[in-house]
């Protein structure tokens, strides 16, 4: 499995150019990308900037010597690459099993250009096998998973190493709805961009239209 996301991951940093504001993901399989880019920015004097989706992958970069800003210091990211929890046969997907899904979406909204890598294990028919993650307000969020209760989404509070509530990058924290099978993720991304004390859910509907997938059998793919 390794081996698939690391080939993704070096499939994805041959987009990556001279000049490029990048965004970089959070997770095992983006983190093979950064490792790509920063041996490029050792080895072939790769000049790019970089913005980061979380504190981890910003270690990361920082370690690597890739150059790093602040998504508020640069006038616009140019392609950012991301891993995926699970990716349905229109492209929209689940993210956030890293707790970094806020600051993935606000990163992926503000870049020019999207790709997501993943191991096929990823692709599927419908979402939702995997736990929606849910990043919201810690005031009222008894409240709201209540709520999520009794709309039968089987939600679950995301918890730490201590078994304390997990605490987001942005201070938030993360239910996980356990749907078993999205039919409309559209319908049901509006209801929870519409519910209060809700920050921001792992549907990515719309967002990405490059995906590097791999496989044992047939190598690494281009969707699009
Ligand atoms: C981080 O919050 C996530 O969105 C990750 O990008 C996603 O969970 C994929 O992670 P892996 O590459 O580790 O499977």
């Amino acid at each position: 499995m390794n081996n698939l996301k690391k080939q993704v991951g070096i499939k994805a940093a041959t987009f990556v150019k001279d000049g490029m504001v990048v965004g970089l993901g959070t997770g095992s399989t983006a983190a093979f990308f950064v490792a790509e880019l920063g041996r490029r920015v050792a080895e072939e004097q790769l000049k790019i900037t970089a913005v980061t989706t979380s504190s981890v992958t910003s270690a990361q970069a920082h370690e690597l010597g890739i150059p790093l800003k602040d998504i508020d210091e640069v006038p616009a990211i140019d392609l950012t690459v991301d891993g995926s929890d699970e990716i349905d046969l229109e492209l929209n997907g689940i993210k956030g099993g890293g707790a970094a899904l806020l600051m993935e979406k606000i990163v992926a909204t503000y870049s020019k250009d999207y790709i997501w890598i993943v191991d096929d294990s990823k692709m599927v028919e419908h979402l939702g096998a995997f736990p929606l993650p849910v990043e919201v307000v810690p005031f009222g969020c008894g409240q709201l998973f209540h709520l999520f209760d009794v709309l039968g989404f089987k939600p679950t509070f995301r918890l730490d190493d201590n078994e304390e509530n997990l605490i987001t990058d942005m201070g938030n924290h993360i239910i996980d709805l356990h749907l078993d099978k999205i039919e409309d993720p559209a319908a049901l991304a509006k209801l929870l961009d519409e519910t209060v004390g809700v920050v921001e859910h792992g549907l990515f509907n719309d967002m990405v239209k490059t995906v590097i997938v791999a496989s044992e059998t047939e190598g690494v793919k281009v969707i699009s």
